[in-house]
């Protein structure tokens, strides 16, 4: 098997951009908001508990960093009142949400979180989040994002963290005896190959978090087939990223790639394997951690 263990320098494909990135850009927004709905129900919520009692105030102040559409604080926002405050930061406003479909009290903001924040937002939110950033991070930069949502923090406020562990996607698993996977396995170790993913984290975010002062660190894990009727549809959208690697590898003219008609072959053949039972997985790493008072 494929060794997906990360090395930042080979990043080619996937600096800054999603693992689950759309095949082309304009369906970004559409494809970030089906996989944020389908993850929220793997995960189960959208804030855990421990955070929200008795951390949260009322009408809290809040930074998800590398926000994507801002679906998530706009689901968020809905369930506080309009005077609570919801900002999020990405370096790509692609797949933003329009304006019409975000609450006045959600606001999105262009921004390279691999920058420390201006001193004016040291201390300000109550709460900081931060989902699925890891296709985009090399391990330099696990440290500075905890100690920019460190500061961004207020004293008592809490840090929620979430992010896919796509170093242990393979095998490709059967929902059922008769499924096969040969083509899914395929596509998978040949566009995971070009683009390893680390399971870095795991390990090495919680002491990241108490060399920084946090307190009360917590790590929940769950699978992304904890609830099998999603299963399928979350296939089809990681094997969709999947096509965009072979893709945009096909496009780079490496003679190593298969041709633009091999990744369409093997995509349509890992869309029927889908429809026929076949299914990827991987583990949703939740980091809960608090800012001392
Ligand atoms: C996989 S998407 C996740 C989006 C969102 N957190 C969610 O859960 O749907 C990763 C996001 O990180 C953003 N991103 C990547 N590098 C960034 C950086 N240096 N600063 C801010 N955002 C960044 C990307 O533009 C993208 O929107």
């Amino acid at each position: 098997m494929a060794n997906f263990r990360l090395q930042p320098t080979q990043l080619p494909f996937l600096d800054n951009v999603c693992i689950l990135e759309a095949v082309d850009q304009s369906s970004a927004s559409i494809q970030l908001n089906a996989q944020h709905k389908l993850l929220v129900k793997a995960v189960g919520y959208h804030l855990h508990p421990t955070i929200i009692q008795p951390h949260l105030p009322a009408e809290p102040k809040v930074a998800d960093l590398g926000a994507g559409t801002g679906t998530f604080l706009v689901d968020i926002a809905n369930q506080y009142p309009s005077t609570a405050q919801f900002d999020g930061y990405d370096i790509s406003d692609v797949a933003w949400l329009p304006p019409t479909e975000r609450p006045a009290n959600v606001t999105l903001h262009l921004t390279n979180c691999k920058k420390p924040p201006p001193p004016a937002l040291h201390g300000a939110y109550d709460l900081v989040t931060l989902r699925f950033l890891n296709s985009g991070m090399g391990i330099e930069d696990w440290h500075p994002r905890a100690s920019h949502a460190f500061q961004l923090l207020k004293p008592g406020g809490a840090l929620q963290w979430i992010e896919a562990n796509f170093a242990q996607v393979l095998p490709i698993l059967q929902s059922h005896p008769d499924a096969v996977t040969s083509a899914s396995e395929k596509g998978t170790v040949r566009a995971m190959h070009e683009s390893p993913h680390t399971d870095w984290f795991v390990a090495n975010l919680p002491p990241i978090l108490d060399s920084l002062g946090f307190h009360g660190i917590k790590q929940n894990v769950t699978r992304t087939d904890r609830l099998p009727e999603t299963r399928a549809e979350l296939s089809r959208l990681f094997f969709g990223a999947l096509y965009g690697i072979l893709r945009r590898m096909a496009a780079s003219g490496r003679k190593d790639a298969w041709t633009l008609e091999e990744a369409e072959e093997i995509y349509a053949e890992m869309l029927r394997e889908v429809d026929a039972g076949a299914y990827v997985t991987c583990d949703l790493h939740q980091f809960f951690a608090f800012k001392p008072l």
